[in-house]
Protein backbone atom coordinates (compact mmCIF):
# COMPACT_ATOMS: atom_id res chain seq x y z
CA UNK A 1 0.00 0.00 0.00
CA UNK A 2 2.98 2.35 0.82
CA UNK A 3 4.37 2.18 -2.53
CA UNK A 4 1.20 3.48 -4.38
CA UNK A 5 0.44 6.11 -1.84
CA UNK A 6 3.93 7.66 -2.32
CA UNK A 7 3.48 7.12 -6.16
CA UNK A 8 0.54 9.12 -5.71
CA UNK A 9 1.78 11.89 -3.84
CA UNK A 10 5.08 12.44 -5.97
CA UNK A 11 1.97 12.50 -9.12
CA UNK A 12 0.45 15.14 -6.62
CA UNK A 13 3.51 17.01 -6.27
CA UNK A 14 4.27 17.22 -10.17
CA UNK A 15 0.68 18.56 -10.59
CA UNK A 16 1.37 21.01 -7.57
CA UNK A 17 4.73 22.44 -9.65
CA UNK A 18 2.04 23.01 -12.85
CA UNK A 19 -0.35 24.85 -11.23
CA UNK A 20 -2.53 21.92 -9.38
CA UNK A 21 -5.90 20.79 -10.01
CA UNK A 22 -7.69 18.16 -9.55
CA UNK A 23 -6.53 14.57 -11.25
CA UNK A 24 -9.41 11.84 -12.10
CA UNK A 25 -8.24 8.63 -13.46
CA UNK A 26 -10.29 5.57 -14.49
CA UNK A 27 -9.43 1.70 -14.73
CA UNK A 28 -10.33 0.14 -17.75
CA UNK A 29 -14.33 -1.03 -18.53
CA UNK A 30 -15.41 -4.54 -18.20
CA UNK A 31 -15.69 -5.77 -21.75
CA UNK A 32 -18.61 -8.10 -22.80
CA UNK A 33 -17.16 -11.00 -24.92
CA UNK A 34 -20.40 -11.58 -26.61
CA UNK A 35 -24.01 -12.40 -24.24
CA UNK A 36 -23.40 -11.85 -21.01
CA UNK A 37 -19.95 -13.35 -20.71
CA UNK A 38 -17.06 -11.00 -20.50
CA UNK A 39 -13.04 -11.02 -21.63
CA UNK A 40 -10.70 -11.56 -18.79
CA UNK A 41 -10.43 -8.43 -16.97
CA UNK A 42 -7.41 -6.41 -16.81
CA UNK A 43 -7.34 -3.02 -15.09
CA UNK A 44 -5.92 0.11 -16.97
CA UNK A 45 -2.13 0.33 -16.45
CA UNK A 46 -2.09 3.76 -14.82
CA UNK A 47 -4.89 3.42 -12.66
CA UNK A 48 -2.84 -0.12 -11.47
CA UNK A 49 0.58 2.19 -10.97
CA UNK A 50 -1.15 4.71 -8.76
CA UNK A 51 -3.83 2.11 -6.54
CA UNK A 52 -2.69 -1.55 -7.47
CA UNK A 53 -6.31 -2.41 -7.09
CA UNK A 54 -7.67 -4.48 -9.61
CA UNK A 55 -11.63 -4.37 -9.37
CA UNK A 56 -13.42 -3.36 -12.10
CA UNK A 57 -15.48 0.36 -11.75
CA UNK A 58 -13.01 2.58 -10.30
CA UNK A 59 -11.83 5.91 -10.41
CA UNK A 60 -8.59 7.84 -8.99
CA UNK A 61 -9.24 11.41 -7.83
CA UNK A 62 -5.96 13.69 -6.55
CA UNK A 63 -6.67 17.02 -5.28
CA UNK A 64 -3.24 18.79 -6.13
CA UNK A 65 -3.69 22.03 -3.55
CA UNK A 66 -2.11 23.65 -0.02
CA UNK A 67 -3.67 20.32 1.46
CA UNK A 68 -3.04 17.22 -1.49
CA UNK A 69 -6.09 14.80 -1.10
CA UNK A 70 -6.55 11.30 -2.45
CA UNK A 71 -10.51 9.77 -2.59
CA UNK A 72 -11.23 6.75 -4.52
CA UNK A 73 -14.36 6.03 -6.65
CA UNK A 74 -15.42 2.22 -6.16
CA UNK A 75 -17.62 -0.42 -6.73
CA UNK A 76 -20.20 -0.71 -3.68
CA UNK A 77 -20.57 -4.17 -1.18
CA UNK A 78 -23.25 -5.84 -2.65
CA UNK A 79 -24.24 -9.35 -0.98
CA UNK A 80 -26.04 -10.43 -4.06
CA UNK A 81 -23.59 -9.32 -6.54
CA UNK A 82 -20.93 -10.65 -5.04
CA UNK A 83 -22.99 -13.96 -4.77
CA UNK A 84 -22.24 -14.05 -8.83
CA UNK A 85 -18.55 -12.23 -9.42
CA UNK A 86 -17.50 -12.57 -5.63
CA UNK A 87 -15.86 -10.32 -2.91
CA UNK A 88 -15.89 -5.96 -3.30
CA UNK A 89 -13.74 -4.57 -1.25
CA UNK A 90 -16.57 -1.31 -1.17
CA UNK A 91 -15.63 2.15 -0.69
CA UNK A 92 -14.85 2.24 3.44
CA UNK A 93 -12.84 -0.81 3.61
CA UNK A 94 -10.89 0.37 0.48
CA UNK A 95 -9.88 3.65 1.78
CA UNK A 96 -8.60 1.66 4.96
CA UNK A 97 -6.23 -1.12 2.91
CA UNK A 98 -5.05 1.22 0.12
CA UNK A 99 -4.39 4.43 1.92
CA UNK A 100 -7.29 7.33 0.57
CA UNK A 101 -8.52 9.76 2.64
CA UNK A 102 -11.90 8.97 1.53
CA UNK A 103 -13.66 6.89 -0.61
CA UNK A 104 -16.78 6.56 -2.34
CA UNK A 105 -19.48 3.89 -4.59
CA UNK A 106 -18.90 4.67 -8.10
CA UNK A 107 -22.69 5.45 -8.36
CA UNK A 108 -22.33 8.56 -7.02
CA UNK A 109 -19.11 9.75 -9.59
CA UNK A 110 -21.41 11.71 -12.15
CA UNK A 111 -23.41 13.04 -9.40
CA UNK A 112 -19.61 14.36 -7.11
CA UNK A 113 -17.47 14.91 -10.09
CA UNK A 114 -18.54 18.44 -10.78
CA UNK A 115 -18.20 19.08 -7.21
CA UNK A 116 -14.90 18.40 -7.27
CA UNK A 117 -14.23 19.64 -9.94
CA UNK A 118 -15.66 23.43 -9.02
CA UNK A 119 -13.48 26.41 -8.50
CA UNK A 120 -9.95 24.09 -9.42
CA UNK A 121 -7.87 25.67 -12.20
CA UNK A 122 -7.00 22.26 -13.96
CA UNK A 123 -8.02 18.78 -14.94
CA UNK A 124 -5.81 16.24 -15.02
CA UNK A 125 -7.25 13.10 -16.96
CA UNK A 126 -6.41 10.68 -19.86
CA UNK A 127 -8.59 11.50 -23.21
CA UNK A 128 -9.25 9.57 -26.15
CA UNK A 129 -8.25 6.23 -24.78
CA UNK A 130 -10.35 3.86 -25.11
CA UNK A 131 -11.99 3.41 -28.72
CA UNK A 132 -15.87 4.58 -27.43
CA UNK A 133 -14.89 7.40 -25.94
CA UNK A 134 -17.12 6.83 -23.10
CA UNK A 135 -14.89 8.34 -20.48
CA UNK A 136 -14.24 11.51 -22.73
CA UNK A 137 -17.75 12.44 -22.70
CA UNK A 138 -18.76 12.23 -18.80
CA UNK A 139 -15.86 14.44 -18.24
CA UNK A 140 -16.47 17.07 -21.01
CA UNK A 141 -20.21 16.68 -18.80
CA UNK A 142 -18.75 17.12 -15.98
CA UNK A 143 -17.52 20.09 -16.88
CA UNK A 144 -20.40 21.55 -18.66
CA UNK A 145 -22.01 21.11 -15.32
CA UNK A 146 -19.83 23.36 -13.46
CA UNK A 147 -20.11 25.71 -16.27
CA UNK A 148 -23.98 26.16 -15.81
CA UNK A 149 -23.16 27.47 -11.88
CA UNK A 150 -21.11 30.17 -13.44
CA UNK A 151 -23.91 32.67 -12.28
CA UNK A 152 -23.42 31.32 -8.90
CA UNK A 153 -20.05 32.80 -8.54
CA UNK A 154 -18.22 29.13 -9.48
CA UNK A 155 -15.35 28.48 -12.21
CA UNK A 156 -15.01 25.39 -13.79
CA UNK A 157 -11.01 24.03 -14.83
CA UNK A 158 -9.74 26.38 -17.43
CA UNK A 159 -7.09 24.10 -19.03
CA UNK A 160 -6.87 20.29 -18.92
CA UNK A 161 -3.81 18.21 -19.24
CA UNK A 162 -2.99 14.88 -20.56
CA UNK A 163 -1.86 13.17 -17.24
CA UNK A 164 0.07 10.42 -19.46
CA UNK A 165 2.64 13.26 -19.85
CA UNK A 166 3.65 12.85 -16.30
CA UNK A 167 2.63 9.32 -15.82
CA UNK A 168 4.51 8.16 -19.15
CA UNK A 169 7.53 9.46 -17.20
CA UNK A 170 7.37 8.64 -14.14
CA UNK A 171 6.55 4.65 -15.53
CA UNK A 172 9.64 5.07 -17.83
CA UNK A 173 12.23 4.04 -14.23
CA UNK A 174 10.79 1.30 -12.52
CA UNK A 175 11.36 1.29 -8.67
CA UNK A 176 12.88 -1.83 -6.68
CA UNK A 177 9.03 -3.03 -6.38
CA UNK A 178 8.42 -2.78 -9.75
CA UNK A 179 11.90 -4.88 -10.58
CA UNK A 180 11.42 -7.74 -8.30
CA UNK A 181 8.29 -8.17 -10.31
CA UNK A 182 9.70 -7.69 -13.79
CA UNK A 183 12.64 -10.29 -12.82
CA UNK A 184 9.85 -12.85 -11.69
CA UNK A 185 7.71 -12.23 -14.87
CA UNK A 186 10.96 -13.08 -16.56
CA UNK A 187 11.68 -16.03 -14.67
CA UNK A 188 8.55 -17.19 -15.24
CA UNK A 189 8.24 -16.91 -18.96
CA UNK A 190 12.17 -18.50 -19.47
CA UNK A 191 10.62 -21.55 -17.71
CA UNK A 192 8.15 -21.37 -20.42
CA UNK A 193 10.00 -20.91 -23.21
CA UNK A 194 12.95 -23.70 -22.05
CA UNK A 195 9.50 -26.22 -21.22
CA UNK A 196 8.45 -25.36 -25.00
CA UNK A 197 11.60 -26.47 -26.44
CA UNK A 198 11.75 -29.76 -24.78
CA UNK A 199 7.95 -30.08 -26.37
CA UNK A 200 8.42 -29.21 -29.61
CA UNK A 201 8.90 -32.23 -32.53
CA UNK A 202 8.02 -32.71 -35.69
CA UNK A 203 4.51 -33.45 -36.69
CA UNK A 204 3.10 -31.71 -33.58
CA UNK A 205 1.07 -28.65 -33.97
CA UNK A 206 1.94 -25.31 -32.64
CA UNK A 207 -0.84 -25.24 -30.55
CA UNK A 208 0.38 -27.68 -28.70
CA UNK A 209 3.19 -25.86 -27.95
CA UNK A 210 1.25 -22.96 -27.08
CA UNK A 211 -0.74 -24.93 -24.49
CA UNK A 212 2.93 -25.86 -22.47
CA UNK A 213 3.89 -21.83 -22.81
CA UNK A 214 0.06 -21.36 -21.49
CA UNK A 215 0.63 -23.73 -18.64
CA UNK A 216 4.00 -23.16 -17.45
CA UNK A 217 3.05 -19.28 -17.34
CA UNK A 218 -0.31 -20.12 -15.34
CA UNK A 219 1.31 -22.97 -12.90
CA UNK A 220 3.94 -20.69 -11.71
CA UNK A 221 1.20 -17.93 -10.89
CA UNK A 222 0.93 -15.84 -13.88
CA UNK A 223 -2.38 -14.21 -14.21
CA UNK A 224 -2.42 -13.84 -17.93
CA UNK A 225 -0.05 -14.10 -21.13
CA UNK A 226 1.35 -10.22 -21.75
CA UNK A 227 0.04 -10.82 -25.24
CA UNK A 228 -1.54 -13.55 -27.03
CA UNK A 229 1.32 -16.10 -27.84
CA UNK A 230 3.04 -16.06 -31.47
CA UNK A 231 3.77 -19.88 -32.23
CA UNK A 232 5.14 -19.82 -35.82
CA UNK A 233 6.79 -23.05 -37.69
CA UNK A 234 8.76 -22.50 -40.53
CA UNK A 235 7.36 -19.60 -43.43
CA UNK A 236 4.68 -18.48 -40.90
CA UNK A 237 7.77 -16.83 -38.93
CA UNK A 238 7.93 -14.35 -41.68
CA UNK A 239 4.44 -12.97 -40.57
CA UNK A 240 5.82 -10.75 -37.42
CA UNK A 241 1.83 -10.91 -36.38
CA UNK A 242 1.49 -14.41 -36.78
CA UNK A 243 -1.03 -15.97 -33.83
CA UNK A 244 -3.16 -18.14 -35.51
CA UNK A 245 -1.05 -21.14 -33.77
CA UNK A 246 -2.85 -23.85 -36.16
CA UNK A 247 -0.34 -25.61 -38.39
CA UNK A 248 1.34 -28.76 -38.31
CA UNK A 249 5.36 -28.40 -37.62
CA UNK A 250 7.97 -30.36 -40.05
CA UNK A 251 10.77 -31.71 -39.63
CA UNK A 252 13.88 -28.96 -41.15
CA UNK A 253 11.85 -25.90 -40.25
CA UNK A 254 12.84 -23.73 -36.95
CA UNK A 255 9.95 -22.47 -34.84
CA UNK A 256 9.88 -18.78 -33.66
CA UNK A 257 8.10 -18.33 -30.62
CA UNK A 258 7.28 -15.04 -29.19
CA UNK A 259 5.68 -15.00 -25.81
CA UNK A 260 6.04 -13.90 -22.34
CA UNK A 261 3.73 -13.79 -19.24
CA UNK A 262 2.21 -10.95 -16.97
CA UNK A 263 2.87 -11.25 -13.35
CA UNK A 264 1.46 -8.73 -11.25
CA UNK A 265 0.91 -6.46 -13.85
CA UNK A 266 3.81 -6.76 -15.09
CA UNK A 267 4.93 -7.60 -18.45
CA UNK A 268 8.01 -9.62 -19.97
CA UNK A 269 8.41 -10.48 -23.90
CA UNK A 270 10.92 -13.01 -25.00
CA UNK A 271 11.03 -14.78 -28.43
CA UNK A 272 13.59 -18.40 -28.79
CA UNK A 273 14.27 -19.50 -32.14
CA UNK A 274 14.79 -23.30 -32.53
CA UNK A 275 14.96 -26.20 -34.82
CA UNK A 276 11.81 -28.26 -34.55
CA UNK A 277 13.89 -31.51 -34.98
CA UNK A 278 17.07 -29.90 -32.36
CA UNK A 279 19.36 -29.25 -34.98
CA UNK A 280 20.05 -26.28 -36.81
CA UNK A 281 20.98 -27.03 -41.09
CA UNK A 282 23.88 -24.84 -41.86
CA UNK A 283 21.49 -22.04 -43.44
CA UNK A 284 19.45 -21.86 -40.12
CA UNK A 285 22.96 -22.09 -38.63
CA UNK A 286 24.15 -18.98 -40.48
CA UNK A 287 21.14 -17.28 -40.10
CA UNK A 288 20.62 -18.12 -36.58
CA UNK A 289 23.79 -16.91 -35.45
CA UNK A 290 23.83 -13.29 -37.18
CA UNK A 291 20.85 -12.36 -35.48
CA UNK A 292 22.10 -14.04 -31.95
CA UNK A 293 25.31 -11.23 -33.04
CA UNK A 294 22.92 -8.67 -33.66
CA UNK A 295 21.14 -9.01 -29.88
CA UNK A 296 24.69 -9.19 -27.91
CA UNK A 297 26.05 -6.20 -29.95
CA UNK A 298 23.00 -4.70 -29.02
CA UNK A 299 22.83 -5.37 -25.26
CA UNK A 300 26.42 -4.31 -25.41
CA UNK A 301 24.66 -0.87 -26.49
CA UNK A 302 22.75 -0.29 -23.49
CA UNK A 303 24.04 1.99 -21.08
CA UNK A 304 23.41 4.78 -18.99
CA UNK A 305 24.10 8.07 -21.47
CA UNK A 306 23.49 6.02 -24.27
CA UNK A 307 21.11 7.18 -26.32
CA UNK A 308 17.89 4.82 -27.15
CA UNK A 309 18.57 4.22 -31.01
CA UNK A 310 22.74 3.20 -30.30
CA UNK A 311 20.76 -1.00 -29.44
CA UNK A 312 19.07 -0.25 -32.61
CA UNK A 313 22.21 0.88 -34.86
CA UNK A 314 24.39 -1.33 -33.98
CA UNK A 315 21.95 -4.13 -34.66
CA UNK A 316 21.11 -2.94 -38.06
CA UNK A 317 25.02 -2.70 -38.55
CA UNK A 318 25.72 -6.22 -37.01
CA UNK A 319 22.79 -7.81 -39.63
CA UNK A 320 23.24 -5.79 -42.73
CA UNK A 321 27.20 -6.53 -42.73
CA UNK A 322 25.54 -10.15 -41.94
CA UNK A 323 23.22 -10.14 -45.19
CA UNK A 324 26.18 -9.09 -47.67
CA UNK A 325 28.12 -11.40 -46.32
CA UNK A 326 25.70 -14.67 -47.10
CA UNK A 327 24.90 -13.56 -50.16
CA UNK A 328 21.49 -11.87 -49.31
CA UNK A 329 22.45 -8.01 -50.23
CA UNK A 330 25.26 -6.90 -52.65
CA UNK A 331 27.00 -3.13 -52.08
CA UNK A 332 28.37 -1.59 -49.33
CA UNK A 333 27.24 -1.86 -45.61
CA UNK A 334 26.53 1.79 -45.28
CA UNK A 335 25.24 2.36 -48.36
CA UNK A 336 22.62 -0.21 -47.93
CA UNK A 337 22.34 1.05 -44.05
CA UNK A 338 21.61 4.90 -45.18
CA UNK A 339 18.69 3.76 -48.02
CA UNK A 340 17.74 1.43 -45.67
CA UNK A 341 17.71 -1.69 -48.09
CA UNK A 342 18.72 -3.62 -44.95
CA UNK A 343 14.52 -3.14 -44.04
CA UNK A 344 14.11 -6.19 -46.83
CA UNK A 345 14.93 -8.99 -44.02
CA UNK A 346 14.72 -6.72 -41.10
CA UNK A 347 11.75 -4.57 -40.91
CA UNK A 348 11.00 -3.75 -37.19
CA UNK A 349 12.97 -2.01 -35.08
CA UNK A 350 15.16 -3.25 -32.19
CA UNK A 351 13.01 -2.75 -29.07
CA UNK A 352 10.31 -0.94 -26.97
CA UNK A 353 9.77 -0.13 -23.51
CA UNK A 354 8.54 -2.74 -21.28
CA UNK A 355 6.53 -2.64 -18.37
CA UNK A 356 3.04 -3.25 -17.00
CA UNK A 357 2.15 -2.59 -20.66
CA UNK A 358 3.79 -4.80 -23.28
CA UNK A 359 4.78 -1.37 -25.21
CA UNK A 360 5.34 0.53 -22.01
CA UNK A 361 4.38 4.18 -21.21
CA UNK A 362 7.56 6.59 -22.25
CA UNK A 363 8.48 8.83 -25.17
CA UNK A 364 11.52 7.59 -27.53
CA UNK A 365 12.83 11.24 -28.42
CA UNK A 366 12.52 14.11 -25.70
CA UNK A 367 13.02 17.95 -27.65
CA UNK A 368 13.15 15.60 -31.38
CA UNK A 369 16.36 13.75 -30.24
CA UNK A 370 16.72 10.18 -28.92
CA UNK A 371 16.60 9.93 -25.46
CA UNK A 372 19.43 8.59 -23.01
CA UNK A 373 19.31 5.89 -20.72
CA UNK A 374 18.82 5.76 -17.62
CA UNK A 375 19.43 3.27 -14.70
CA UNK A 376 15.27 1.87 -13.46
CA UNK A 377 14.38 1.77 -17.62
CA UNK A 378 13.26 -1.37 -18.84
CA UNK A 379 13.58 -2.19 -22.54
CA UNK A 380 13.25 -5.27 -25.12
CA UNK A 381 16.60 -6.29 -27.35
CA UNK A 382 14.77 -8.43 -30.31
CA UNK A 383 16.87 -8.25 -33.19
CA UNK A 384 15.71 -10.74 -36.13
CA UNK A 385 15.84 -11.69 -39.73
CA UNK A 386 12.90 -12.51 -42.10
CA UNK A 387 13.52 -14.44 -45.43
CA UNK A 388 10.66 -14.69 -47.93
CA UNK A 389 11.17 -16.56 -51.10
CA UNK A 390 11.96 -14.99 -54.08
CA UNK A 391 13.78 -15.07 -57.13
CA UNK A 392 16.65 -13.17 -56.41
CA UNK A 393 17.29 -14.50 -52.88
CA UNK A 394 19.86 -17.93 -52.23
CA UNK A 395 16.77 -20.71 -52.22
CA UNK A 396 18.79 -21.95 -48.90
CA UNK A 397 16.97 -19.48 -47.06
CA UNK A 398 13.81 -19.55 -48.22
CA UNK A 399 11.16 -19.03 -45.20
CA UNK A 400 13.91 -18.77 -42.27
CA UNK A 401 12.36 -16.19 -39.83
CA UNK A 402 14.39 -15.86 -36.72
CA UNK A 403 13.98 -13.26 -34.24
CA UNK A 404 15.81 -13.35 -30.42
CA UNK A 405 14.51 -11.67 -28.13
CA UNK A 406 15.46 -10.14 -24.71
CA UNK A 407 14.04 -8.44 -21.58
CA UNK A 408 16.83 -5.53 -20.40
CA UNK A 409 16.73 -3.27 -17.10
CA UNK A 410 19.24 -0.58 -17.44
CA UNK A 411 21.79 -0.21 -14.48
CA UNK A 412 24.06 2.32 -13.24
CA UNK A 413 27.14 0.87 -15.64
CA UNK A 414 25.23 -1.36 -18.18
CA UNK A 415 21.99 -3.61 -18.45
CA UNK A 416 20.77 -6.75 -16.61
CA UNK A 417 18.97 -9.62 -18.48
CA UNK A 418 15.88 -10.36 -16.96
CA UNK A 419 15.59 -12.96 -19.22
CA UNK A 420 19.09 -14.96 -18.60
CA UNK A 421 18.29 -18.71 -18.98
CA UNK A 422 16.78 -19.13 -22.26
CA UNK A 423 19.31 -21.14 -24.18
CA UNK A 424 20.55 -18.89 -26.94
CA UNK A 425 23.80 -20.21 -28.05
CA UNK A 426 23.67 -23.10 -31.14
CA UNK A 427 24.86 -25.79 -28.79
CA UNK A 428 23.14 -24.91 -26.09
CA UNK A 429 19.86 -24.97 -27.64
CA UNK A 430 21.11 -28.63 -29.44
CA UNK A 431 21.91 -29.64 -25.92
CA UNK A 432 18.63 -29.33 -24.51
CA UNK A 433 16.68 -30.70 -27.28
CA UNK A 434 18.65 -33.61 -26.81
CA UNK A 435 17.36 -33.99 -23.09
CA UNK A 436 13.97 -33.88 -24.77
CA UNK A 437 15.11 -37.19 -27.03
CA UNK A 438 16.82 -38.91 -24.15
N1 LIG B 1 5.54 -9.46 -28.58
C1 LIG B 1 5.36 -8.15 -29.01
C2 LIG B 1 6.64 -7.52 -29.35
O1 LIG B 1 7.64 -8.18 -29.40
O2 LIG B 1 6.70 -6.34 -29.55
MN1 LIG C 1 7.87 -10.12 -28.45
MN1 LIG D 1 8.83 -7.04 -28.01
Amino acid sequence: MDVFRARRARLLASMTARGGGVAVIPTAPERERNRGTFFPYRADSHFLYLCGFREPEAVLVLVADDSPRQFLFCRARNDAQEIWTGHRYGPEAAAEHLGFDSAWAIDELDRKLPELLINRPALWTSLAVEPELEWDRRILSAIRAVRARVRSGDTAPQTVHEISAVLDEMRLIKDEFEVTLMRRAGEISVAAHCRAMRATGPDRFEYEIEAELLHAFRAAGSQYPAYPPIVASGPNACVLHYTDNDRRMLDGELLLIDAGCEFDGYASDITSTFPINGRFSGPQRDLYRLALAANYAARAEVRPGNNWNAPHEAAVAVLTQGFIDLGLLEGNAQDLIETETYRRFYMHRTGHWLGLDVHDAGQYKTDSQWRSFEPGMTLTIEPGCYVRPADDVPEAFWNIGIRIEDNALVTPDGCEILTEGVPREIEDIEDLMRERDA
